[in-house]
């Protein structure tokens, strides 16, 4: 007997961390939507419907084909009345008018705005708008107090909310790459983040520093933010222990050696390549900030033969000129960007002794909503505490091992997931 019109529903699993997520989105207009809906949660600290939200959108994100018909949504897991509305919205009308109405809210747009600038969180936002402030300019005119992270969120603000590219990430790479070798022969360097997952584009680039003794990653973290500095690569940087005790997520129980793992946020200053045999007469009456010719000495120095090497790559360390005046003082801000021949770039960098290293190369790939779906598998599923440094059975009160990986999914039950499906 013949049904009319057969819709055929989707079928996914629960977490994301049993889904393969690629970067390949069939349905952009609605996890667009619902992600917006999740973004303004968070900035108003609703962080229990952010992550509604975004499970909703990465659930649309991991379907094989456009949903048309929301007959097709039934049975899928994560969808909420809300995000239901929402999606039945766009399909029937084409949008839908609470992501319209919060994208016009201006409340929405200065909190994007000033959460923006590199440092400043939803709440330091919220307080500055209850006070009036809700541009930048109205920032600086303010009179508020900024702490080193936000003057330097301010200062580059432009480049830091412009997409990096591969190019960008491969060049930071090089430098960081340089930086560690020459501190310590054999540490080994991993891209983790967004461009492990094969992002076209990121907002900072991630890396994860170890050493294949145990042990000899001590101290490593201040001794390559030492060198870069030195060389006059570093434009903002602040390094801390990775006191994951403090984190809202972090598991029950810290290993013993929690203490030995070190993070670094900082902001990067990247010579630009396409500049080469661009523009420019040779000796720089353009540019007013002899800081930064001597930086980029090597990229544009004189000789015709220079012109042929790309920057990043050849400028061996040593014979690099070390910058004498250590800051910019924001000249940049009066100059038309176009022609810094520099840009601001975040960077995570992360120190992990070997016997993490699993742990820390899964933990720091992301995306987050992949790791947090991880680790919630891991507690409910599982009984398992998972974090970045380790992961914990607590049915048979012990940590298990683990040297990839695969093997920690493996201990997880889960199937294994490579980071360019962890797109979730
Ligand atoms: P873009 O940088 O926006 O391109 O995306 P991304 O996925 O690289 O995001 P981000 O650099 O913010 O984070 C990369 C990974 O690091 C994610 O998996 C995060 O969960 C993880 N991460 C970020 N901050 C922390 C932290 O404070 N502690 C731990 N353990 N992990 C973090
Ligand atoms: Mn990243
Ligand atoms: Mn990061």
């Amino acid at each position: 007997r013949q049904v009319e019109a057969e819709v055929v529903a989707f079928s996914v699993p629960s977490y994301a961390c049993q889904r393969r997520t690629t970067l390949e989105n069939h349905n952009t207009v609605l996890t667009d939507a619902l992600s917006l809906l999740a973004e303004n949660a968070e900035l108003s600290d609703e962080d229990g419907r952010g992550v509604a939200f975004r499970r909703a959108a990465a659930v649309l994100r991991s379907l094989p084909g456009p949903v048309t018909d929301m007959k097709q949504l039934r049975g899928l897991p994560c969808l909420g009345e809300h995000s239901l509305r929402v999606i039945k919205d766009i399909l029937e009308d084409g949008a839908s008018s609470e992501v319209e109405s919060t994208k016009q809210s201006e409340r929405f747009k200065s909190l994007k705005v000033l959460t923006g600038i590199f440092g400043v969180g939803s709440r330091t936002a919220d307080r500055w708008i209850r006070e009036g402030i809700h541009t930048l300019q109205q920032l600086r005119d303010s009179g508020q107090s900024l702490n080193r992270a936000q003057q330097a969120g301010l200062e580059h603000y432009d480049d830091l909310n412009r997409p990096l590219t591969v190019a960008e990430a491969e060049a930071i790479g090089e430098i960081v790459e340089r930086a560690v070798v020459s501190v310590l022969p054999g540490a080994q360097i991993t891209l983790t983040g967004g461009f492990r997952r094969g992002k076209l584009t990121g907002h900072d680039v991630d890396f994860l520093i170890t050493h294949p003794d145990e042990g000899r990653e001590e101290g490593l973290m201040s001794k390559v933010v030492s060198w870069l500095e030195s060389q006059g690569f570093l434009l903002y940087q602040k390094t801390t222990r990775n006191s994951y005790l403090e984190s809202k997520d972090g598991p029950a129980r810290p290993p013993a050696n929690m203490d030995r793992f070190e993070r670094c946020f900082s902001i990067f200053k990247l010579i630009k390549e396409e500049r080469q045999g661009t523009e420019q007469p040779e000796n720089g009456e353009r540019n007013p900030n002899p800081a930064e010719d001597t930086l980029s000495v090597g990229a544009r120095s004189g000789s015709q033969t220079d012109q042929n090497t790309p920057p990043q790559s050849q400028i061996p360390a040593d014979e690099q000129r070390r910058r004498v005046s250590g800051e910019d003082g924001g000249q940049e801000e009066t100059k038309p960007a176009v022609h810094k021949p520099w840009r601001a770039v975040r960077v995570d960098l992360v120190v992990s002794p070997i016997s993490q290293f699993a742990f820390a190369l899964l933990g720091w790939t992301g995306s987050k909503l992949f790791e947090r779906e991880l680790r919630r598998w891991a507690g409910h599923e599982k009984a398992m505490s998972l974090s970045s440094h380790a992961l914990y059975d607590n049915t048979q009160s012990r940590y298990l091992r683990a040297t990839s990986e695969e093997e920690i999914f493996a201990h997880l039950g889960l199937e294994f997931i490579p980071p360019s499906e962890r797109n979730a």
